[in-house]
């Protein structure tokens, strides 16, 4: 047993395997409470959350789906339905929001990591509860229409959509790269 089990065995679960129920309201607060404490250059906190549950989830399908036909007249009917069914399985999404200030001297990109460590720990904070998720962004986390939709304003980002529920089953076996080739020695040159 090592200290660092939990990391080790971190796992995802594929959005379609994760259902109803997700954490209660209790578990929720406390679930973002401790995603939120993430390290934060300058104290901007550039981050927010959108908690997309209920019908929100298939209102947020259907915009996808409507908005894939109406780009794409000869789109194949599974990849409407694939847009369409995005959010249903999962009872909770929480959509991680990076908050940018342009400009700052904090640099765009330490705000961004701020923000995508609030997404890791969503996921790790999830497992830890007992919860499956899934850190899933596709076509829509990058879409200006589906930004405005979901009311980002200019300097903000989609980062993530963290789907969260009870987990029905395992996703596949992960490999994990060796330590070998991803730690070296940095010496000097010369
Ligand atoms: C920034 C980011 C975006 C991702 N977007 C997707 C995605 O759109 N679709 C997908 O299948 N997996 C996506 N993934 C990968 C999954 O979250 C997850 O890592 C994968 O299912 C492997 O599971 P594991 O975390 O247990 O290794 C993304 C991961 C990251 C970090």
């Amino acid at each position: 047993m090592s200290k660092l089990d939990f990391l080790l065995q971190r796992r995802s679960v594929p959005s379609r395997l994760l259902s109803a129920p997700g954490p209660d309201e209790a578990s929720l607060t406390a679930l973002v409470e401790a995603a939120l404490q993430v390290p934060d250059h300058g104290r901007l906190a550039p981050f927010r959350l959108l908690r997309i549950e209920g019908d929100a989830r298939s209102q947020l399908g259907e915009f996808l789906a409507a908005l894939t036909a109406a780009r794409q007249p000869t789109a194949d009917p599974a990849a409407i339905e694939k847009d369409r069914n995005r959010f249903r399985a999962a009872p909770l999404i929480l959509a991680v929001i990076a908050c940018l200030t342009p400009g700052h001297k904090v640099p765009e990109q330490e705000q961004l990591l701020s923000a995508g460590m609030v997404g890791y720990n969503l996921l790790l904070g999830a497992q830890a509860l007992g919860f499956g998720a899934q850190w899933l962004t596709g076509w829509a986390a990058y879409d200006a229409e589906v930004a405005r939709y979901l009311g980002l304003e200019s300097n903000e980002r989609v980062i993530a959509f963290v789907h969260i529920g009870t987990a029905t089953g395992a996703g596949p076996a992960r490999t994990t790269p060796a330590v070998a080739d991803k730690l070296q020695t940095w010496t000097a040159a010369g």
